[in-house]
């Protein structure tokens, strides 16, 4: 949240006038997709229904910027700028945010869709029209609009998991933990590394429902090797 208010101030001493490059349409639908693709492994994103545990959350952070007063335009602007100029590789040897994970109108999509959600209510996103948020058959995942368990495969890329493993079944390619694919855990073995974490893994128990774990570990054993 520091960081985000500095950037902001940052643009204002800068003057904040034209929108410097950043002009090409964005759609905040596509958006969405874009951003539970490529940034909801690392952000909590209440709208996508993301959770990452790496990065910042951003409706904590833009939640506070709203608050300071600014606008859409220049929360755009700041997560246009973040996806070009994130810290890389912080001092404090904390993980950073690679840059350009999305490029050029689909950078300015997923800057129009977070400016439009973040920090938000449901009333604002829908005041904004920022199009229905994750599990109600808003067309990112395979909500169909029955508010059941979400798909595992799209939980697991939404909760951050794919941000940290291979798992060839959800399409996730990460290696910074244990390749799940050559994992022969139990499902009992992975409800309690998923609920407690540790070995550099985050807990996830009370970020995630129970049924939600159990819908993961299943996924991990049953489709493993795959
Ligand atoms: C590998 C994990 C990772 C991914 C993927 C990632 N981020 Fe980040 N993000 C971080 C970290 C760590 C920080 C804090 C360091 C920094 O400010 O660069 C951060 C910071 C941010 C901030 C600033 C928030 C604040 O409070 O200052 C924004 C905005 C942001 N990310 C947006 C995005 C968007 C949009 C994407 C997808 C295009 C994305 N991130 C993908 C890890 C990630
Ligand atoms: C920040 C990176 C990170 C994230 C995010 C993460 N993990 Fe892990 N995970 C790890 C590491 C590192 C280990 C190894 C822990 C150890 O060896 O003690 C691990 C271990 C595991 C194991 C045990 C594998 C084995 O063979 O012992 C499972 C299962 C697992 N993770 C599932 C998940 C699931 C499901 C999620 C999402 C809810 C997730 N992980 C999110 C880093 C991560």
């Amino acid at each position: 949240m520091r960081a985000a208010l500095a950037a902001l101030a940052g643009l204002l001493l800068a003057g904040c006038g034209g929108t410097g490059g950043l002009a090409e349409a964005g759609s905040v639908s596509q958006g969405q997709q874009l951003f539970v693709e490529n940034c909801g492994s690392c952000h909590v994103l209440a709208h996508a229904g993301t959770k990452g545990p790496v990065g910042p959350d951003l409706d904590a952070a833009f939640a506070e910027a709203r608050r300071h007063g600014f606008e859409e335009s220049t929360i755009r602007e700041v997560v246009h700028k973040q996806i070009l100029y994130p810290v890389e590789e912080p001092p404090t040897g904390e993980p950073g945010m690679p840059a350009n994970l999305v490029e050029g109108a689909d950078a300015d999509s997923v800057a129009a869709y977070v400016a439009c959600v973040a920090g938000r209510s449901e009333k604002e996103w829908n005041e904004a029209g920022c199009g229905p948020p994750a599990g109600q058959g808003g067309g990112t995942t395979a909500g169909g609009g029955g508010g059941g368990t979400a798909d595992p495969k799209a939980l697991f890329t939404s909760a951050g998991c794919a941000g940290c493993h291979v798992l060839a079944a959800a399409g996730a390619t990460a290696t910074v933990g244990p390749n799940l694919d050559d994992s022969d855990v139990s499902i009992q073995e992975a409800i309690a590394q998923i609920e407690n974490g540790g070995g550099g893994m985050p807990a996830f128990r009370g970020k995630l429902q129970p049924n939600e774990i159990e819908a993961l570990a299943k996924l991990i054993v049953e489709s493993r090797g795959k």
